[in-house]
């Protein structure tokens, strides 16, 4: 399990107490002012059966008498939630039954419409007909327009909440909606059929970093152990295992675990794929000759190294040689000297393509090597 992430005293109103959070999750350092916004009108809501459709650490079962059943697709949410001693189920939107007499869900907007859609969705089939949903989002990401398809979905939606561009909705009278449908697209690339859902990363094709990581490694894939750190669509994971690669592909999202393993099944590949936050759920003592990395360089809408930088220290300490691509401008050079020798591999102006290769590091015990100073431990 992963150790980054650390206590918040949450406010009075919430009824003070402690909840854990972890980087990479909303809430992470702080409590963002939607969450808090959503948790103060959750508490002016009648009692009941309730379902959180976007749990992360679970600050509403924190907070609430009855807790309700939270649903994440987030490991670093799921991780947290299970430090703060709270039983997360890890599914997506599609997955979800039953009926509840309160739903509610910060919409996903960073992950694109159609993850949105699904969202509305779920909050829809699982309210039960005299229940209610509350929807929480941002002006500027796109919520008045959430709000029109939410009433494709509800006979009654109403803004009951708002603090500058934050909107807190109450919707009732959910609509009947067609049979669940898993919301698979496919494509054909690379000899490969490439399957993703909702969400994913390069779901309308190979990002031109990938591309250029991919062109890096050509020829020198076969025979290796390959972790492919934060597969998305498992493009980089799948390449490998085609070129005759052992490889591992491991992702936080569990929407991009379903999609890595569905393009490994689809192309007549074989691999194993994880639900990971970073290398959370690898098997101690896992080694790998090979990660291959194109890191996550946001955090919400927020640019932030922190992610990537979080990866090249765990991919570090299991692999004897990584390769991460990342946008030109970002200053990554400076951390990969500190942690082993590295060269730049290719670059087309746009992206860059690292190859590091881990000096000794200080490892879980605490004892540390003559060039390990300034790294973080290895677990
Ligand atoms: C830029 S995408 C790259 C996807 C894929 N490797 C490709 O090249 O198309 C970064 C991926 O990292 C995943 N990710 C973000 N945070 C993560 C974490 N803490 N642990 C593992 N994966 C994570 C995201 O879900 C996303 O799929």
């Amino acid at each position: 399990m992963g150790v980054d992430g650390h206590f918040l005293q949450l406010p009075e109103r919430l009824g003070g107490g402690e909840l854990w959070t972890s980087p990479g999750l909303l809430g992470y350092p702080e409590l963002s002012a939607l969450q808090l916004l959503l948790a103060e009108q959750v508490l002016e809501e009648p009692g009941g059966s309730a379902l959180d459709l976007s749990a992360q650490s679970g600050l509403l079962a924190k907070i609430l008498p009855r807790p309700p059943q939270l649903v994440e697709r987030s490991k670093a949410a799921l991780n947290a939630a299970a430090r703060n001693g709270l039983n997360a189920l890890a599914a997506l939107p599609w997955d979800l039954e039953g009926r509840y007499d309160l739903s509610l869900a910060i919409l996903p907007a960073h992950l694109g419409n159609a993850a949105v859609a699904q969202v509305l969705d779920a909050a829809a089939r699982c309210t039960a007909p005299s229940g209610r949903c509350l929807l929480a989002g941002e002006q500027r990401r796109g919520f008045s327009r959430y709000l029109e398809w939410a009433g494709e979905r509800f006979a009654r939606c109403e803004v009951v909440r708002r603090s500058q561009g934050l909107r807190i909705a109450r919707c009732s009278e959910p609509l009947p909606l067609g049979e669940v449908q898993v919301p698979w697209s496919y494509r054909s690339e690379r000899g490969l059929t490439v399957c993703t859902l909702p969400g994913v990363f390069g779901q309308s094709g190979t990002d031109p970093g990938s591309a250029l990581l991919l062109s890096a490694v050509k020829g020198r894939l076969e025979g290796l152990r390959v972790l492919d750190l934060g597969s998305g669509s498992g493009i980089l994971g799948a390449c490998a295992a085609q070129a005759g690669a052992a490889a591992v592909l491991l992702d936080d999202d569990l929407a991009a675990v379903r999609s890595s393993q569905q393009t490994l099944i689809a192309s007549g590949l074989t691999g194993t794929c994880l639900h990971s936050d970073i290398c959370s759920e690898l098997p101690a003592g896992s080694r790998f000759d090979l990660a291959l990395i194109n890191p996550p360089f946001h955090q919400g809408s927020q640019l932030s190294l922190n992610l990537g930088l979080r990866f090249l220290e765990q991919a570090s300490c299991c692999c004897e040689e990584v390769l991460m691509v990342a946008n030109a401008f970002l200053p990554y050079p400076k951390r990969l000297s500190e942690l082993g020798d590295w060269s730049e591999l290719a670059t087309d102006g746009r992206y860059r393509v690292w190859s590091l290769r881990p000096g000794p590091r200080v490892t879980g015990s605490g004892r540390s090597s003559s060039k390990a100073t300034g790294l973080s431990s290895c677990r």
